[in-house]
């Protein structure tokens, strides 16, 4: 595993989006697994930003994001393809019949679930596998467990996710209770890993993810194992390691 430091959360994603851009140059046709949440925004503008330099051509590029919501609607500001239209996709020049989620609008989640492995297989996996890091340690949706997962599948949000989203939704009762994620083989399956990190309060578990054993306790501690995978933290994410 390759730690690269930065010195804040704007460097942090000119670096992260470099390593991507870099793969981009050396395979115009890969494979990205991205991700959604707070950290990776900056590093989707810095790709933005490539393209309309005139650098970056997504045109052949195939995209497989980690996860979904169950039972939200492509149009909900929510839902993770609105953000990923949002912050990437309607800015450069994909063609959007090659970017996949899991559809989290299908019911029946073996089905959901089987269909998107079909997709990541059809595709031939990812290239490179963008991933932020949750504060108790998940990647995708994958919380702490007493095992890893496997391939996709779909997880019960914990009371303390649903509450913490309910501030995006207009009622409860609205709120995903679900979700659809890739699972963590698939995610160890990629040909290279990149982990964005940012803040201070993911100093605890940056120590403990990748400094610490790798347990299904702390998933994103399988990482460690993985033979090509880089993390670019902010100073404020490593300030409780040694560097
Ligand atoms: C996003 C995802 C999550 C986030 C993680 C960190 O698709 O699957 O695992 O990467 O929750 O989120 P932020 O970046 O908002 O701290």
């Amino acid at each position: 595993m390759k730690i690269i430091k930065a010195k804040d959360y704007d460097e942090m994603s000119r670096k992260a989006a470099n390593l991507i851009a870099a793969q981009i140059y050396v395979k115009p046709d890969c494979v990205l697994g991205l991700a959604t949440g707070s950290t990776p925004i900056g590093t989707y503008k810095e790709l933005v930003a490539k393209y309309e330099m005139g650098d970056l051509d997504f045109s052949e590029v195939t995209t497989v994001n980690l996860d979904e919501y169950k039972g939200i609607t492509k149009e909900n500001d929510q839902s993770y393809y609105y953000f990923m239209n949002d912050n990437l996709f309607s800015h450069v020049n994909i063609n959007k019949e090659k970017t996949f989620l899991p559809d989290g609008t299908e019911p029946d989640s073996d089905k959901a679930c089987n269909a998107y492995n079909e997709i990541i297989h059809s595709v031939g996996g990812q290239d490179l596998q963008l991933l932020g890091l949750g504060h108790n340690g998940h990647i995708g949706f994958n919380e702490p467990a007493s095992e890893f997962p496997l391939e996709t599948h779909c997880v019960d949000l914990t009371e303390s996710t649903i509450k913490a989203n309910q501030r995006f939704f207009a009622s409860y009762d609205d709120v995903p209770k679900q979700a659809y994620t890739m699972g963590i083989k698939t995610i160890m399956q990629a040909k290279k890993v990149l982990v964005v990190v940012s803040g201070e309060d993911k100093a605890d578990i940056v120590q403990k993810a990748f400094f610490g054993p790798v347990t299904p306790e702390v998933p994103a501690s399988v990482l460690q194992l993985h033979p090509d995978c880089t993390v670019v933290a902010d100073a404020a994410a490593l300030s409780k390691v040694n560097m």
